[in-house]
């Protein structure tokens, strides 16, 4: 089976993973101080707090300096945890349409959902693809707006040359298995604001500033040295694993990109796309038959393939309930139509032939049966 991920730590990772099992040191320490700051120079911010996870890693920025009522521009067609930190902070999350061609946040939508209580934009560099942070930057000033960026599924995605983690106000990350580094489980805040990122690490522990003396409310939302010591390792490799996946995102474009029916993300102008996931939109007319039966007819010829997302986060009923009932066309259309193909760095050439080949058979044996019938 060519699988939709590949989730194999290298024999380097578990060597480190093992010597901080062996040494004893299993809690946040030496490993993820370390992390932190390697993390922090390869993507060129002068913070980065590691945490338990990629909706934790968002979660300490918003509890940071979110008021009641804040308001959060954040795009429709994301995960779940996009959203739901910014409400879990007490703030709301205004949700906006994505362009149907990137996928991302949609600035003329989000600026017609701007008003007096909003606060911060918040963008997603869907699938790897980056935002134009020029665009986003200028929104952010002119409606004097802090950005955080949801880089989980973006690690090494580039903009006119600057990685991702270097935008500022705040860049979170996921170590999530299938995410382009993994760690188990893992999330990292990147931010050039001291006073943000000396608050976050209080928070991270309890809001704790001394022992057992709490000035915050906070959660324990610490990573493990074992985690950090893998994620170390994948760092020096993190360069290689980003080449493999555009190397094989290219022979994608050239081949499944080309089909009649399929239409891939547009990658943003000025962007060097991470390629977490390589997403196309199934026309089931043009193409012959829909996105599921597209997919299953691939998992009978051995490749995987996911569906990210069925749905918008203004469709998810809790997001339904707490803000009321609405339209997001774009996402409702992409919803519908979208599937991921394999692209990871686990896939050799003659396996992106074989994912190119298999569509490929598709499109023909549901063209002869519709012929035929
Ligand atoms: C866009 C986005 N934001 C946030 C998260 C949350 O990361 P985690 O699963 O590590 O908590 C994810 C993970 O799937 C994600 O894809």
């Amino acid at each position: 089976m060519i699988d939709i991920a590949e989730i194999k730590l290298s024999d380097a990772e578990i060597a480190a993973a093992v010597a901080v099992l062996k040494s004893g040191a299993l809690r946040q320490g030496r490993q993820c101080e370390a992390f932190e700051a390697e993390f922090a120079e390869k993507v060129g911010a002068k913070h980065a707090i590691a945490s338990a996870n990629g909706t934790a890693a968002l979660h300490l920025a918003y509890m940071a300096f979110l008021e009641p009522g804040d308001e959060v521009l954040v795009p429709s067609f994301t995960f779940f945890a996009t959203a739901s930190t910014v409400a879990l902070s007490g703030g709301i999350p205004v949700i906006c349409d994505v362009d149907p061609e990137t996928f991302l946040l949609d600035l003329d939508d989000a600026t017609r959902r701007i008003s007096p209580r909003t606060r911060v934009i918040a963008p997603v560099h869907l699938f790897g693809n980056a935002c134009d942070a020029d665009r986003v930057s200028a929104f952010a000033r002119k409606h004097n707006l802090l950005t955080v960026w949801d880089a989980a599924q973006a690690h090494g995605a580039t903009f006119k040359g600057c990685d991702v983690g270097s935008f500022g106000d705040v860049v979170a990350y996921s170590f999530y298995p299938s995410k382009n580094m993994f760690v188990g489980e893992g999330g990292m805040t990147c931010t050039d604001n001291g006073d943000l990122a000396e608050k976050m690490r209080f928070l991270r522990t309890h809001g704790q500033t001394n022992k057992y003396y709490h000035t915050m409310l906070g959660l324990n939302y610490r990573m493990t040295d074992v985690e950090a010591a893998i994620g170390r390792e994948q760092l020096k490799r993190l360069d290689d694993m980003l080449a493999v996946r555009r190397r094989n995102a290219d022979l994608l474009n050239e081949t499944v990109g080309k089909i009649r029916g399929l239409r891939p993300q547009r990658v943003t102008e000025g962007c060097s796309h991470a390629w977490h996931q390589y997403c196309v939109l199934v026309d089931p007319d043009e193409f012959g038959c829909d996105r599921d039966a597209l997919g299953a007819y691939l998992r009978e010829c051995g490749v995987a393939t996911g569906v990210h997302y069925p749905r918008g986060l203004h469709q998810q009923p809790i997001l339904e309930t707490l803000y009321g009932r609405q339209d997001m066309p774009n996402t409702e259309y992409l919803a519908q139509r979208i599937l991921a193909l394999p692209v990871h760095h686990g896939l050799s050439v003659q396996d992106v032939e074989t994912v190119a080949r298999s569509v490929q058979k598709a499109q023909d044996t549901t063209r002869l049966s519709s012929a035929a019938s």
